[in-house]
Parts: C-alpha cells; sequence; structure tokens
C-alpha cells in the first residue's frame, strides 16, 4: 500500500490544506494527515479541536485519516511505514525551509518528502494571517472549510484577546 503523511500545524485547517489533502489522497491508497505537536507554540485550537475540524472537513476522502504525534517526523513514518512525506508549497519563500526539512529527514531515514504546488488560488493562504485576518473582523469565509470558520469565529468571540 503507498502511504502518504501530510504534517503541520493544522491551527487551523484552511482550504489550502484540504486543497494539498484532496490531490495527495488522489494519489496515494492512504493519506494520513498527521498533527504535529509543537510545545514550544500555544495553539489557538486544541490538538483535539485541529483533529475534529480535520475530520470534518476530510469527511468526503475515505481514504485520509486523521493523526496526531508528538516527536520526529521520521520516526512517526518509521513506525507506521509511510515512505513519503507530501507538503504543499505556496511560494518561492516556502522553499528554503522546506528544502532544509526535507533534506534533513533523507539523510535521517531516507524518507521522501514531495512537494506539491498549491493552488495560485490559495498561495497567500495561511493558518495564521486567516487568524490575524479574522481577529480584527475581516472575512475569511472564503478561505476555509465552513466548520472551521464556524469555530474559528467562536473562538475568537469566546476570548477576543
Ligand atoms: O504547519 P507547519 O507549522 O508549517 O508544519 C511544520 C512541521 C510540523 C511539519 C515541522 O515543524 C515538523 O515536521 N515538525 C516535527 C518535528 C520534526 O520532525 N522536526 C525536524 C524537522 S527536519
Amino acid at each position: 500500500m503507498r502511504r502518504a503523511v501530510c504534517p503541520g500545524s493544522y491551527d487551523p485547517p484552511t482550504n489550502g490544506h484540504l486543497d494539498i489533502l484532496e490531490r495527495a489522497a488522489d494519489v496515494f491508497d492512504e493519506v494520513v494527515v498527521a498533527v504535529l505537536i509543537n510545545k514550544n507554540k500555544r495553539g489557538l485550537f486544541t490538538v483535539d479541536e485541529r483533529m475534529e475540524m480535520l475530520a470534518e472537513a476530510a469527511a468526503h476522502l475515505p481514504n485520509v485519516r486523521i493523526d496526531s504525534w508528538h516527536g520526529l517526523l521520521v520516526e512517526y513514518c518509521r513506525q507506521h511505514d509511510i515512505k513519503a512525506i507530501v507538503k504543499g508549497l505556496r511560494a518561492i519563500s516556502d522553499f528554503d525551509y522546506e528544502l532544509q526539512m526535507a533534506q534533513m529527514n533523507q539523510q535521517l531515514t531516507g524518507v521522501e518528502t514531495l512537494f506539491m504546488p498549491t493552488k495560485p488560488l490559495n498561495s497567500f493562504l495561511s493558518s495564521s494571517l486567516v487568524k490575524e485576518v479574522a481577529t480584527y473582523g475581516g472575512d475569511v469565509a472564503h478561505l476555509l472549510p465552513e466548520t472551521v470558520h464556524r469555530r474559528l469565529l467562536t473562538r475568537i468571540a469566546d476570548d477576543p484577546s
């Protein structure tokens, strides 16, 4: 079975993430979306909330499953027999760091990283920008899965800081 992982913070998942998941699900037999836990970053959403949002947004993709992981991505891949990491690339500004991580991961265990160009429509899209715009009252409905948009507005209303 050809299995790939799409790792990320997903705080929160955007239409850009979903586009990459849908296209990866078309190429691989199984795609695991791994929410990576970064203990140095306090997210707007808990890891469980991110996983729920991803499960809801990707419910139409039968070969996609959601998981979380605390530690090295290559170790997750080793434990789950995953040979490919799929990453969306938005712009050349993403490339330097992504290349560095891809080469490090390849060198650590041989796991390969495949870069998938985002659709031009999503090339400006990031979770942090969406959060910032939404916090100041900007309309981000068209940038997020419906379930994520609803939760984001609720979270901002509950905790406007
Ligand atoms: O959505 P993000 O924050 O851009 O995702 C970055 C992420 C989580 C994929 C990356 O930081 C990662 O792979 N972290 C797991 C820890 C790890 O393996 N670090 C070494 C990378 S070479």
